[in-house]
């Protein structure tokens, strides 16, 4: 959903962190690395880490961007959005201690893989809490927020990646003027033949 002004807010942050706790049910494999675990206040051994952003800081974010003349769609996003959660994962460090760049954030490993994994299951348990309780929602790759430097503003260690900017809406009666635009692949993922097998013999 994008609005041009900021919309007002109608989600209960108690019902959000009902659904925050729901996604944190997901299946996950293997224990974060210490590096990212020795930052929490509670022991915890998931490799992702959510960032929430209630309305007021939204709407500073909104302004930031726009301040440097930011013309993605992000702006109309952040003022439609009641909530904004910035979803990382935890990358194992690289054992050659070498810094890693903005444009290659992780080492291709298979533990890696999945964190990610278990990441993504959390943000599909968001969505789908979310989506039962009939809040809106939308996964972004993040756009201008995914840079460093916004990271840094939201106090979100450098060395997690993010994996989505997930955006929960407030009830559409809010809007002054509402648009909602639906994937623009949403019709093309084929019935399940397209990407399904099954498996009838053994390869020689
Ligand atoms: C990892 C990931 C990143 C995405 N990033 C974007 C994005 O940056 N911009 C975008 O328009 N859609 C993005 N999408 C797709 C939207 O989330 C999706 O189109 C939207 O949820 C609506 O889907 P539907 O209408 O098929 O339910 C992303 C999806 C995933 C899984």
């Amino acid at each position: 959903m994008l609005s041009a002004e900021p919309v007002e807010s109608s989600l209960d942050q108690k019902l959000v962190q009902e659904i925050i706790e729901l996604a944190g049910w997901a299946p996950f494999h293997l224990a974060a690395s210490p590096v990212h675990r020795k930052r929490l206040t509670e022991a915890s051994l998931v490799p992702w880490r959510f960032h929430v952003l209630p309305k007021q800081i939204c709407l500073s974010l909104r302004q930031r961007l726009l301040d440097q003349g930011d013309r993605s769609k992000v702006p109309d996003m952040l003022a439609a959005a009641d909530i904004l959660i910035q979803a990382t994962w935890c990358p194992d460090p690289d054992e050659t201690g070498a810094a890693l760049d903005e444009e290659f954030e992780f080492i291709p490993t298979v533990s890696n893989m999945e964190h990610i994994a278990a990441t993504a299951a959390a943000v599909q348990n968001l969505l789908l809490a979310a989506t039962a309780r009939n809040i809106s929602t939308y996964w972004s790759s993040g756009g201008p927020i995914r840079k460093r430097e916004v990271a840094s503003v939201l106090g979100i260690p450098a060395d997690e990646v993010l994996l989505g900017s997930i955006f929960l809406f407030p009830e559409q009666e809010n809007y002054a003027e509402v648009t909602v635009r639906p994937g623009k692949m949403r019709e093309k993922r084929g019935a399940p033949a397209a990407w399904c097998r099954w498996i009838t013999t053994l390869e020689e």
